[in-house]
């Protein structure tokens, strides 16, 4: 193996003492020639060992299931049918009970007895001559099925035989395995873009593929209802469907005008969530349902105005609107009744113990307005709109309890105080998981910053629209959903966490595969492995061959990890600007130039951090069998006098859009049209001030500074910026103002210089520069009176 390229700030020798070091803490102990192609599982089984020799799977070996234990039949049949679907008529095996005694065999058992083990725990043999599953749950015997398939080569996958397989070889091994929480989910937005069975079925098998158990179906809200209610037979008439504007980017459609039909949308029947349900059983994923409720339910309301503070009328919006006022009135007993009705129906169809009942993002607007909502806080003694909606979340959670089920909502239901026995889902950061954890009820872990999987995976410039972020494959990676705050008492409450996969700017099934993988398998290994298995080169090692599995299996999944990235440094010993290449890949060649040539295989292979003292265009890719990945990257460099130096922040960039930190406006890296690249630094509501110190007192030619105005996204330019000079520090020369001189109301995204040249001669030590924010989004915009942000690349100092 070549560790060479992945480890060019180590010596190799210290390269391979820490593979080593990370193979033993994963428990694998690597012997005979098979070694490296087995550490590849996915997520990484808390006890795993390598052992000489192999096992061969051939048109000889039995299938067998110890005791014919039925539901052991049932997954060995599933083993029986992959093999068969992959490797052809030769590899047809029957399944056979356990009195056929003879070898090879895999034997499957399933001893249904209480060991006290976390459900989905197995234990996996692979020897010469017997494969032995063992479970004490149907859950653990599938992981184990799982585990064994991902010990076969990536050919395993593969949705159709490319000719007949006679034999497959795998490793002998040995495995105990359990997952580490007992919540490993995914969610799927199926209101936004409905998306068919077909395709959510494929996506509860890649969720089982990587020991996922838990499915939440987003099956309501204001662009869609998705799922058929017999006492409500127009929420699947009208609240289903929606005027096509598909054309049209998601925040720019018009609502739907009189006499235009509503033709896009679908629901599932009763029948479809029924075979639904029962695929999802039969791999171990338990589907949650969600309903939406007070908010995000306009679509409801154009069914039925009624249920509506106003009366409406409404029709189902084709996009989207903020802030969405029109919600369900919390004063009207029938609204009660509809949502029990609905409930009741939901709870038939669907055996999880728990039914989500959103929560989120209630503007009370409508509300505080509303006469029967106002009585209602008078009958009820409570203090405000936020104890209107706990009074409406703890009804509902009344009668869901009243039913045998528990509720989960988004972390708002914590506002105004929390229903008995909610389960939170914490999406605006951990806090909530944490402030429900402190109040002894069960949380999920959802953040927006590692868990959306809607944000962007990588350069936005080279993605399709994503609703904006940046949340990488290593980022993922790195989430930990046990916050420190938490005593070892509260953190029992966190079940585990979740992926969700919102779908205002996903409309097809592929494209959904795209931005859940590969996503979702950095999380399965977060929510399963052991804590102290994570290991991100271990992990990226093992990826490269679940991308093989996944090319095999047809899956759309993201490249995005495939793309060189450059970051700069500064080597104060020679004054240079020092570029490192990188990728989310383990050991994928990278080749780069330097003066803006397109890459090709010849051009100089990457193999440690070099050094440059002028302007350049660095750009670079990584080749995987000689050829291209993905597109490569194109990064200009600037090499200037503030590259490196100190600089003193005296006011704060927002958490949000940190760009690479402190050295991010003087590390020679210009951004993109994109403000979400990673490399603009974003102020809310706030001016830039700060301080660069040269060093020394040193001729100044010019500052140079750009910004970016994107006023859809709430980003205007500064209203100036003012450069100062001193050469102490403490007296400061102020030069005039640059303002700004074009209009908020600009439509483009553009960006734009705010340079000061100053007069020859000039001469200092310290720049400071001001950038003044409009701090507030004007009257006419529609974040009237909010924040406005304010974005700047580089202080660029000639
Ligand atoms: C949410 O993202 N509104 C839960
Ligand atoms: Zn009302």
């Amino acid at each position: 193996m070549n560790f060479k390229l992945s480890c060019n700030l180590q010596s190799a020798k210290g390269c391979v003492l820490f593979l080593f070091l990370v193979f033993l803490s994963a428990g694998v102990f690597s012997q005979g020639p098979m070694a490296g192609a087995t550490a590849s599982i996915v997520p990484v089984p808390a006890r795993m060992k390598l052992k000489p020799g192999v096992f061969t799977i051939d048109p000889q070996t039995r299938l067998v299931v110890n005791g014919d234990n039925p539901e052991a039949r049932r997954i060995a049949t599933f083993f029986a049918a992959q093999l068969q679907m992959a490797g052809g008529p030769d590899l047809a095996l029957a399944v056979k009970a356990s009195t056929d005694q003879k070898l090879p065999s895999v034997v499957f058992s399933l001893i249904e007895e209480n060991t006290g083990s976390p459900s989905g725990s197995y234990e996996l043999k692979v020897e010469p001559h017997q494969i032995q599953i063992h479970a004490h749950g149907g859950a653990g015997l599938f992981y184990g099925v799982q585990s064994l398939l991902q010990l076969f080569p990536p050919e395993i996958c593969k949705q159709a035989p490319a000719g007949s397989v006679k034999s497959w070889t795998i490793p002998c091994t040995e495995i105990k395995d359990h997952p580490r929480f007992p919540y490993r989910g995914m969610h799927l937005d199926v209101s936004r873009h409905f998306f068919p069975v077909e395709f959510v079925k494929r996506y509860i098998d890649l969720l089982a593929m990587y020991k996922m158990n838990t499915f939440h179906w987003h099956l309501t809200d204001d662009n869609g209802w998705r799922i058929e209610i017999k006492k409500y037979p127009k929420l699947t008439q009208v609240a289903a469907w929606r005027v096509d504007h598909e054309n049209l980017p998601w925040n720019q459609r018009s609502a739907q005008q009189p006499g235009e039909p509503a033709t896009y949308g679908g629901f599932y029947t009763r029948d479809e969530i029924r075979e639904v349900v029962k695929y999802a059983a039969d791999r171990y994923v338990m589907i949650i349902p969600e309903i939406e409720m007070p908010a995000h339910s306009v679509e409801v309301l154009a069914a039925y105005p009624q249920f509506s503070c106003t009366g409406g009328p409404f029709t189902v919006p084709p996009g989207s609107y903020w802030p969405n006022r029109d919600i369900l009135c919390a004063g009207n007993d029938s609204v009660f009744t509809f949502l029990e009705d609905v409930l009741s129906e939901v709870m038939e169809l669907f055996p999880s113990p728990y039914i989500h009942i959103g929560g989120d993002e209630a503007d009370k607007t409508n509300w505080k307005k509303c006469p029967k909502c106002q009585e209602r806080i008078k009958s009820e003694g409570l203090k405000d709109e936020k104890e209107l909606q706990s009074y409406f979340i703890k009804r509902i959670e009344k009668f869901i309890v009243s039913k045998g089920k528990k509720m989960i909502g988004w972390d708002e239901i914590l506002e105004g105080g929390l229903a008995p026995e909610a389960t939170v889902m914490s999406w605006r950061g951990v806090e909530g998981g944490i402030a429900a954890a402190r109040q002894g009820h069960d949380a999920i872990m959802t953040p927006g910053s590692h868990c959306y999987f809607d944000y962007y995976q990588a350069d936005p410039q080279f993605e399709p629209k994503a609703i904006g972020g940046l949340t990488t494959l290593k980022k993922v990676y790195g989430f930990e959903p046990v916050p420190n705050e938490l005593s070892t008492e509260e953190a029992r409450h966190i079940l585990g966490a979740q992926g969700n996969v919102w779908t205002e700017f996903i409309p097809t099934p592929s494209h959904a595969e795209y931005m859940a993988l590969p996503r979702m398998i950095a999380l399965a290994e977060v929510v399963w492995s052991p804590a102290k298995l994570r290991n991100w080169d271990h992990f990226r090692q093992r990826m490269s061959n679940q991308f093989k599995r996944l090319d095999y299996m047809g899956v759309n999944y993201s490249k995005g990890s495939f793309r060189a990235e450059v970051t700069t440094g500064f080597d104060k010993k020679t004054n240079a600007l020092l570029v490192t290449i990188g990728s989310e890949q383990l050991n994928v060649p990278i080749h780069y130039t330097t003066n803006g040539d397109d890459v090709t295989i010849a051009s100089p292979l990457y193999t440690s951090p070099f050094e440059i003292k002028k302007n350049g265009i660095i750009r670079a890719g990584l080749f995987v069998d000689g050829k291209l990945k993905e597109k490569t990257v194109e990064m200009p460099l600037l090499f200037h006098l503030a590259i490196g130096k100190p600089l003193n922040y005296l006011t704060q960039y927002s958490y949000r859009y940190p760009a690479s930190g402190r050295g991010a406006l003087n590390d020679g890296l210009r951004g993109s049209a994109n403000h979400r690249d990673g490399l603009w630094q974003g102020y809310l509501g706030n001016d830039l001030e700060i301080i660069i110190d040269l060093g020394k007192e040193i001729p100044i030619n010019s500052v140079q500074m750009n910004f970016i105005q994107n006023q859809h996204n709430w980003i205007f330019l500064p209203v100036f910026v003012e450069y100062s000079l001193s050469s102490d520090g403490k007296k400061y020369h102020s030069f005039n103002e640059v303002p700004n001189t074009i209009s908020t109301k600009e439509e483009q995204v553009f960006i734009q210089p705010f340079n000061f040249q100053f007069m020859a001669n000039t001469k200092a030590r310290f720049v400071k520069v001001h950038a003044k924010n409009l701090g507030k989004c004007p009257s006419w915009h529609e974040g009237s009176g909010e924040d406005c942000w304010m974005f700047m690349d580089e202080i660029v100092v000639f």
